[in-house]
């Protein structure tokens, strides 16, 4: 993963007043980031070297300057996703240096800033690691499988209309909090890209738990952890064998205590599957 084609590409700054805009404090870089054209292709790690990059930039915005520089010299930018970038939106999915967003606590991707890196680092960016979540270019990946998961299970059957007054159903309180705690997860696929098995339990544990600690989730509690489990098996993702890297990259915190929860309603689910039938859809 960390070959190099033996070039280096020097991209120097195409503003000569950069430096003088930032006060001075600007810094280098030399970046290997994996670049592939397409699906099929064989990918490789490409050198870049990257001067007068603002400490207040962020990961993305240094990227960005990287791509401006690349759009000017005629070269192909680097593909990579955003959109938020305030981490909510889950979409900017680097491994940076080995660790799905970087290894800064509680953040993602577009959180972390280069004032966090040292002047002159080397740095090695690529896109997640995982077979159900195949590159589409550069680092770009594709995360359809969570959302064919969160389709398996990840809703409530509700009335449509005008929203019923806040009050008129009871939750509570340790159970608002937890699952509003569940509901931080905003989808990025960094705990798929930490674990050794490629396991996609904390995402899924995380959606199950959301809806099945309300009173809103209890019509399809059992089929909501049947459906959406076997469907992540069926992508392919692997099983938990309590690492805990999931947690420690996630950037929303969510505790892997939601993964014991799962297990703990699949298995009384699948028992009631057995005696009782519940229909669940996935084959
Ligand atoms: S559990 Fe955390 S790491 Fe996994 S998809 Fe959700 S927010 Fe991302
Ligand atoms: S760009 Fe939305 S979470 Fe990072």
């Amino acid at each position: 993963m960390t070959s190099t084609n033996g070039h280096s590409q020097t991209l120097e700054t195409d503003q000569p007043g950069a430096a003088q805009r930032h006060g001075g404090k600007v810094m280098r870089f030399h970046l290997k980031i994996w670049r592939q054209a397409n699906p099929q292709s064989a990918g490789r790690m490409v050198d870049y070297e990257i001067d007068n990059v603002p400490t207040a930039a962020s990961f993305l915005e240094m990227l960005d300057i990287l791509n401006e520089r690349l759009v000017a010299r005629g070269e192909d930018p680097i593909e990579h996703d955003s959109d938020c970038r305030e981490g909510i939106c889950g979409t900017c999915s680097l491994t940076i240096n080995g660790i799905p967003h970087g290894g800064q606590r509680g953040s993602a991707t577009c959180q972390l800033h280069m004032r966090t890196f040292r002047d002159g680092d080397t740095i090695y960016v690529e896109p997640w690691r995982a077979r159900p979540f195949p590159v589409i270019k550069d680092l770009v990946i594709d995360r359809a499988a969570f959302d064919r998961i969160i389709q398996a299970g990840g809703f409530i059957t509700a009335r449509t209309g005008s929203a019923p007054e806040a009050n008129a159903l009871p939750v509570p309180k340790v159970a608002a909090d937890l699952a509003m705690d569940a509901a931080a997860c905003i989808g990025c696929g960094a705990c798929v890209a930490a674990c050794k098995n490629s396991s996609a339990m904390l995402f899924t544990a995380a959606k199950i738990a959301h809806l099945n600690y309300l009173p809103q989730g209890q019509a399809e509690k059992d089929t909501r952890v049947l459906n959406m489990v076997r469907q992540m098996d069926k992508e392919g993702f692997g099983g938990c064998t309590n690492q805990y890297e999931c947690s420690a990259v996630c950037p929303k915190e969510i505790d892997a205590a939601f993964i014991a929860k799962m297990n703990r309603e699949y298995a009384l689910a699948s028992l009631k599957d057995i005696t009782t039938g519940l229909g669940s859809a996935v084959d």
